[in-house]
């Protein structure tokens, strides 16, 4: 696992398009697996600027959600899906069929998960984003997910619909329910990327890159996987300790450290 604290979250942003910039310009047909929430958005204005300004081309990319809230309407400003509309894909060259998510208005929820999840298998992933939760979540996997589990509808926790509240106006709160892809759907992905931004996210970081990996704590999961890299601003790193193992020389350019110094 390579662990990489930024100078602050601007460079998390420009450090992570860098590493999706190697990503789908390496691949004839990238499958790219996006994540959503306020992380993210320093990230999806970061690769529409690469498109603008030097055509970085999202043309050939299939690009997967991770998730989506169950009772919003698809046209609904909050839905994970028009988020990625908004916020990336129709301000770059992403084809319009090219963005795939789960359709949580589907007559059986059951069968649109069970479609979903054949979907992101068929596609493999090559690189998934993600984020993480205060509570150690990650997509929508709250603590106590099995790491065997696959893409289903979930009950968000309180803490986590607390912590998205700030996205919903008041009189629409946060749905209680999501679609969202399993643990092990998400390991099956080639390369894993961890974004956390601010000091919200410290403990959850710690326990989740060094703490033992446990389903209580969702993203310690990301510790069974052989290429993965946690991308974090200082807020976010300083409940890391600077000796444990694991933490490698990965720098990724020199405006980077890495937790070892080097
Ligand atoms: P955030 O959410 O980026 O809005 O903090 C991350 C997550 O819950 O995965």
């Amino acid at each position: 696992m390579r662990i990489v604290v930024a100078d602050d979250a601007d460079r998390v942003a420009q450090e992570a398009a860098d590493i999706v910039e190697r990503f789908v310009s390496a691949s004839e047909s990238p499958a790219l697996g996006l994540a959503t929430g306020g992380t993210m958005e320093g990230l999806f204005a970061e690769l529409v600027r690469r498109h603008r300004r030097r055509g970085l081309s999202f043309g050939a990319v299939d690009a997967y959600l991770l998730d989506e809230y169950v009772g919003l309407d698809r046209c609904d400003p909050n839905a994970y899906r028009s988020v990625v509309r908004r916020l990336f894909a129709c301000r770059v060259d992403l084809e319009i069929g090219s963005l795939h998510g789960p359709d949580a208005q589907a007559p059986s929820l059951g069968a649109e998960c069970a479609r979903y999840e054949r979907k992101v298998r068929a596609a493999s992933i090559g690189l998934q984003v993600l984020g993480i939760g205060s509570n150690g979540h990650i997509a929508f996997n709250e603590p106590g997910t099995p790491f065997d589990s696959v893409t289903r509808v979930v009950e968000l926790s309180r803490r986590t619909r607390g912590d998205n509240a700030r996205f919903f106006p008041v009189e629409n709160p946060v749905p209680a329910r999501a679609i969202t892809q399993g643990i092990a759907t998400i390991l099956a992905a080639s390369e894993l990327l961890l974004l956390a931004c601010g000091a919200g996210k410290a403990s959850a970081v710690a326990r989740a890159v060094e703490g033992p990996i446990t389903e209580t704590l969702p993203a310690s999961a990301v510790q069974l996987h052989s290429n993965v890299t946690v991308l974090l601003d200082p807020p976010a790193a300083r409940g890391l300790s600077t000796s444990s193992p694991g933490h490698t020389n990965g720098s990724l350019d020199g405006s980077c450290r890495n937790r070892d110094g080097a």
